[in-house]
């Protein structure tokens, strides 16, 4: 890299934890091993509320971008995506037209995490650049930990050294995500077909409707109107909520918050006791509101457990979720890995009464799942998440997430492969006898048959 003309390297750090971040370690790596250019770090996540309310602070954020020869974008993960903080930051860029700070400029993005859901956050980042009209030169995705290995550490400089040489190279980049198209619908809704009675099911309706998104507000309306019984719409707004989750873990060792505000009692008064709740949001950028994502970043108080496990979703959302896939995978995923079974309608849809027959459908089958109790079955999602978390607590993150540790332990879910006694003996026994050719042979010809003999007493006595 030497010898090569000095950058500008600007970094929007997202952490909560300012320089005080497992992301800056890596960020501060990078700036030993590549000591020939410039290097800002720009802490907009930890100064979200300078920057959003300092008219000084928000110019010379977007000033420091502007001179950048390349922006990267370096977070951690936060519940599949970026801190709500850093959504904050993003979305202001848009709601004060400031893409032309960005625009041109090539961007890339690094993250530490689990490995939970850090390809849905680097597709979030990748098309927040492409629509602020950069050039996203793709992402590194480290594990927090991985720094502290030699192999991982050169891997990181391979990548930032082909990263430099293609930003003075100037490579042409390709824009991935196209403009998003809003639904031009207006929603007025018809009169009911009919009123769902919840009977013994308790339905809370979230939103975090504030004005901007008529839609949103009248889907929300006839949804509540649908049912009567226990039913209540709440207004994230309305909760008092002070912040955004700091990521300061305390909560790992009991699930006590720092924060002493609202959300806690919401959480578990309001929240917990429903059967069925409905999310209902409008598409801020590639998201939803950094409302929403506070929401979201919020419930790590409780940790990596189930919370609404057994509970039915609604997702209401006006916006062109169809457009945005990483956020129809980021809810998804959000909602399989907690145990709940979502439904999802959005006002893409050709007049308002298609979506007066959406909406009612969802009010009906929503009460029939959650009187039947289905829940599907995991898909990847979920299954692939509590190897992770799995792993993890019972290692590395033990001595921070004890309340974790403790549940997982009591509910089973240590569920090691190598806990598993009636596999073991049977690899045991079965793995020797299979060097026997003549076994083997007659093993592997009549696999299929080895392979369904299992299900035979279920079917016999179904
Ligand atoms: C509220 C919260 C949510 C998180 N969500 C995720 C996640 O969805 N996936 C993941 O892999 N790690 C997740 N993490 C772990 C952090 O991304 C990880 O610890 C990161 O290295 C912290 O970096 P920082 O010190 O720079 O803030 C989460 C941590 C917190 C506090």
């Amino acid at each position: 890299d030497r010898g090569i003309k000095a950058m500008k390297i600007v970094v929007l750090n997202g952490s909560p934890k300012g320089d005080t971040s497992v992301t800056m370690q890596y960020v501060a790596y990078i700036r030993k091993k590549f000591p020939d250019h410039r290097y800002e770090i720009l802490n907009v996540a930890a100064d979200i509320r300078k920057i959003e309310k300092d008219a000084a602070a928000w110019n010379t954020t977007l000033d420091s971008v502007r001179s950048a020869d390349l922006v990267l974008w370096a977070f951690p993960l936060y519940y599949l995506v970026v801190c709500s903080q850093y959504k904050r930051f993003i979305e202001l860029v848009f709601e004060r037209k400031a893409q032309d700070a960005f625009a041109g400029t090539y961007a890339s993005s690094l993250s530490t995490s689990i490995h939970f859901f850090d390809q849905t956050a680097h597709a979030y980042i990748h098309a927040i650049s492409d629509d602020l009209g950069m050039k996203y030169l793709g992402f590194y995705s480290a594990e927090m930990r991985d720094l502290l290995q030699d192999e991982e550490r050169k891997r990181l400089e391979k990548f930032v050294s082909l990263l430099f040489t293609a930003v003075q190279e100037k490579v042409p980049v390709q824009r991935e995500n196209a403009p998003l198209v809003w639904p031009a619908i207006t929603y007025i809704p018809g009169p009911h077909q009919k009123i769902q009675e919840t009977g013994s099911k308790k339905v809370v309706i979230l939103t975090d409707s504030d004005g901007s998104s008529p839609n949103l507000f009248v889907m929300t309306d006839r949804l509540y109107k649908t049912f009567s019984g226990s039913v209540e719409m709440i207004n994230l707004h309305d909760i008092n909520m002070k912040g955004g989750c700091l990521g300061c873990c305390q909560c790992g060792y009991d699930n006590t918050c720092v924060y002493t505000d609202g959300y806690i009692d919401f959480f578990r008064n309001k929240l917990l006791p429903a059967d069925i709740i409905i999310m209902a949001g409008s598409v801020h950028d590639r998201y939803l509101s950094s409302t929403w994502k506070q929401f979201f970043d919020r419930s790590f108080f409780r940790g990596h457990i189930p919370n609404f496990k057994g509970k039915q979703i609604g997702f209401v959302i006006a916006g062109p979720l169809h457009q945005v896939p990483v956020l129809k995978e980021a809810l998804t995923a959000w909602a399989d890995n907690g145990g709940c079974n979502a439904q999802f309608v959005t006002d893409e849809v050709s007049g308002s009464g298609e979506l007066d027959l959406l909406l009612d459908a969802m009010a009906t089958r929503i009460l029939q799942c959650a009187e039947s109790g289905y829940i599907p079955p995991h898909t990847f999602y979920a299954v692939g998440g509590h190897k992770i978390f799995r792993d993890n607590i019972y290692g590395g993150m033990r001595i921070a997430f004890q309340a974790d540790y403790r549940y997982y332990k009591e509910h089973g879910m240590f569920d090691f492969p190598q806990a598993d006694l009636k596999t073991r003996l049977f690899n045991a026994l079965l793995i020797p006898l299979l060097r026997i050719p003549g076994f083997r042979k007659k093993v592997f010809a009549d696999m299929k048959y080895h392979m369904v003999q299992p299900f035979e007493s279920v079917l016999k006595s179904a």
